[in-house]
């Protein structure tokens, strides 16, 4: 096993998440750094997304702690999540359906600096720098007019990714981000993820594209029916055999169309 060198951004230390007598989550120790990417990888209903959300609290832990930069946040309310520098994307694409693409956006920075009230005036004043930032970088300047609804499946992934990084995060979720995507705009959103990274980005990836994992993350973590199974370097994690029975014997796929 590998380990951060450094002292992870974020960790989990015995994290479950049980929902009656289904152990969606059950023990995880993650431990992140800065500037890395590590990628979850585990078949349907393995508890990736159970896990994104017990740590952006948005379900509650059976047990377990979370801590950001060595500071325990398990109590911590989601909506002050934001404002900590953890900011996600979800596996179903959850944009408001009644603003634009940068109001979605827009909506990011407000919850960073918590000015939802004056989001009207903001976006009659333009861009806030944050803001325009996030565009560029994803891409979407050409559609920001538009309402999520006119958009590709790819198209309001990335507006998805823009609002999350409007909230300048230290801490990013991604659950699934290229569910959808033809094959360029997943190496778009590959190359993008490593280009934050190398700004010092953490990241939490899941994807069940496992060459895209492979060449992507600087390490992966292993799940099956809630434990982790492996974690270290990408190209042995993939070698192992608990990930090849648990991972490529079921036939996983994308879930992002549910
Ligand atoms: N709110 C919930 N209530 C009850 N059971 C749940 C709930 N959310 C998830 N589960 C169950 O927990 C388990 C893990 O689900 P989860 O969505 O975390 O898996 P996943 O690894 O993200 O799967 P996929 O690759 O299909 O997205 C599954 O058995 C699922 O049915
Ligand atoms: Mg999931």
């Amino acid at each position: 096993m590998t380990a951060p060198v450094i002292a992870p951004v974020l960790a989990t230390g015995d994290v479950a998440v049980h929902f009656g007598g289904i152990k969606a989550v059950d023990g995880i120790d993650l431990a992140l750094a800065t500037g890395e990417i590590l990628g979850i990888l585990g078949p349907n209903g393995s508890g990736k997304s159970t896990l994104l959300a017990a740590v952006t609290r948005l379900v509650p832990l059976t047990r377990g702690r979370l801590t950001l930069d060595g500071a325990d946040y398990t109590t911590a309310p989601p909506h002050r999540l934001a404002r900590r520098g953890i900011a996600r994307t979800f596996q179903t694409v959850r944009l408001l359906g009644d603003l634009t693409v940068l109001e979605n956006v827009q909506l990011g920075a407000d919850l960073h600096a918590g000015r939802a009230a004056r989001l009207r005036e903001l976006v009659r004043r333009g861009a806030v720098p944050e803001v325009a930032a996030a565009v560029e970088r994803t891409g979407i300047g050409d559609v920001l007019d538009r309402c999520p609804g006119e958009l590709s499946y790819g198209t309001a992934r990335r507006v998805e990714i823009a609002r999350a990084l409007a909230a300048q995060p230290r801490v990013l979720l991604l659950d699934e981000p290229t569910a959808g995507m033809n094959h360029s705009e997943r190496r778009e959103v590959a190359d993008l993820l490593r280009r934050l990274r190398d700004e010092g980005l953490a990241q939490l990836l899941v994807e069940h594209d496992v060459q895209m994992m492979v060449d992507t993350c600087d390490r992966l973590f292993a799940m099956n029916e809630g434990v982790g199974i492996a974690e270290g370097a990408p190209a042995d994690v993939v070698r192992e055999p608990a990930v090849q029975r648990a991972y490529l014997g079921k036939a996983a796929h994308g879930a992002g169309d549910r």
